[in-house]
């Protein structure tokens, strides 16, 4: 693919880079980013595009996608104060945190935020709170999928969504309290790349829309997959909005008030747009493995150990040599402290650095403290010469935050 991380990180510039800012490091790139934004305005052309910032939240990459014309979809009241720091309205902001406290629904409804609910508690929660609110109703209409059973979001066993059956008891809550239901909203899941799927989903919840007089908005979540092996083909994301828009259309053709389409696409605004940079610390080799031990693990990408995921990793420089089984493992103690596995390399040099690439998305935005390290720094390039760092390296009393651990006068 044309905007593939070789587009924009050449082995030169990776060097350059590891050796001015070190590694670990996520790298981020602005054309990329904003390629992604355009595609999805261009496939969609009349919806609302709310950025799931759960996908990654660095505060520039949240001012880059403003600066295209899209909202966000949150799921914190920091996700939401964080985005209205960064300039986003919150008429473009949205919320589909997942069984909120009351401190929650108190944060994101004085922020002004329009809140997708999705039980009866939260409905009724909130309604006592907030007597004559407008309220978004998330559902959950049995149609999931995804790229791994913990991604799916909908379906018989999800924790997510009311049921259909449930409407009548939530309007009937909504009417207590003289809430009005403005959104219909539903996410089935993540890593979707069959466009059929998700229509399959889209019919039912537009069905629905006729039983809610007050309705505005139809949000129907995010979920784009972006290809992460060499032999994934990427979503046909114009046929997908072209289907999309043409069954929109068609709903709002015989309405007084049209209704809105909002989309929340996460990975597929970031993911692409990011690759970690890490070093080869390690090199050890057992009777059928080759161990490349390098400074970045679980704790800065922990997708192939919470989800088998697959990465496309690069070598820099790329050695010559008979190819190896080769596992790309971290410094975190845990035999799933594994960032690559089953991967054909020819032996590294301990320092050369491995690209970690289709980092973009659900990287950083997971990473953790876990054995007291730190987490990333993360730069984004933005056109020829314009490299910045949008966040520092972080270093001992970051990690540990301790308030008796005050400098001594
Ligand atoms: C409610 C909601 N919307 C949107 C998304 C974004 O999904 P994706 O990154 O797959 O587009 C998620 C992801 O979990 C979500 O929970």
């Amino acid at each position: 693919m044309a905007d593939g991380w070789h587009s924009w990180l050449a082995p030169g510039r990776a060097r350059r880079l590891a050796e001015r800012v070190g590694t670990p490091l996520y790298a981020y790139s602005g054309p990329v980013l904003r390629n992604r934004c355009r595609a999805l305005t261009r496939a969609f052309p009349d919806a609302g595009l709310r950025y799931a910032m759960k996908a990654n939240a660095n505060p520039t990459l949240l001012r880059v996608v403003r600066s295209m014309g899209l909202g966000v979809d949150t799921v914190s009241p920091w996700e939401v104060q964080l985005a209205l720091e960064c300039g986003h309205r919150k008429n473009d902001i949205v919320y589909s945190g997942s069984n909120p406290s009351d401190d929650d629904l108190r944060a994101v409804h004085r922020a002004g935020v329009l809140l997708n609910l999705d039980s009866i508690s939260a409905l009724r929660r909130y309604g006592r709170m907030f007597p004559g609110s407008r309220v978004s109703v998330r559902l959950n209409l049995e149609v999931g999928g995804g790229h791994h059973p913990h991604v799916i979001t909908a379906g018989p066993d999800s924790k997510f969504g009311l049921a259909a059956e449930d409407l009548p008891e939530a309007r009937a809550v909504a009417a207590r309290f003289g809430l009005r239901i403005v959104g219909l909203h539903q996410h089935i899941g993540s890593g979707i790349f069959d466009p059929a799927l998700f229509l399959e989903a889209f019919d039912p919840l537009l069905a629905l829309t006729s039983v809610l007089p007050d309705l505005e908005t139809v949000d129907a979540g995010g979920g784009f997959g972006v290809p992460y092996r060499p032999d994934e083909s990427p979503l046909d994301l114009a046929a997908l909005g072209a289907a999309v828009t043409d069954r929109f259309a068609a709903l709002n053709k015989g309405r007084k008030k049209p209704l809105r389409l909002l989309l929340e696409p996460g990975r597929y605004v970031v993911a692409e747009a990011g690759v970690l940079l890490t070093t080869v610390t390690t090199l050890k080799r057992t009777r059928d493995r080759l161990f490349i031990g390098v400074d970045s693990g679980m704790h800065h990408l922990i997708r192939p150990a919470l989800y088998q995921s697959y990465h496309p990793v690069a070598m820099i420089p790329e050695r010559d040599g008979a190819p190896l089984r080769s596992f790309i493992v971290g410094p975190i103690c845990e035999s799933g402290d594994v960032l690559a596995e089953e991967r054909m390399l020819p032996m590294p040099d301990e320092g050369d650095l491995v690209v970690i690439g289709n980092a973009g998305a659900y990287g950083f935005a997971m990473a953790s403290h876990y054995n007291l390290r730190a987490r990333p720094a993360e730069v984004l390039f933005d056109g020829p010469g314009k490299v910045s760092l949008i966040r520092a390296r972080e270093g001992y009393r970051d990690v540990i935050r301790r308030r008796d651990l005050r400098p001594k006068r």
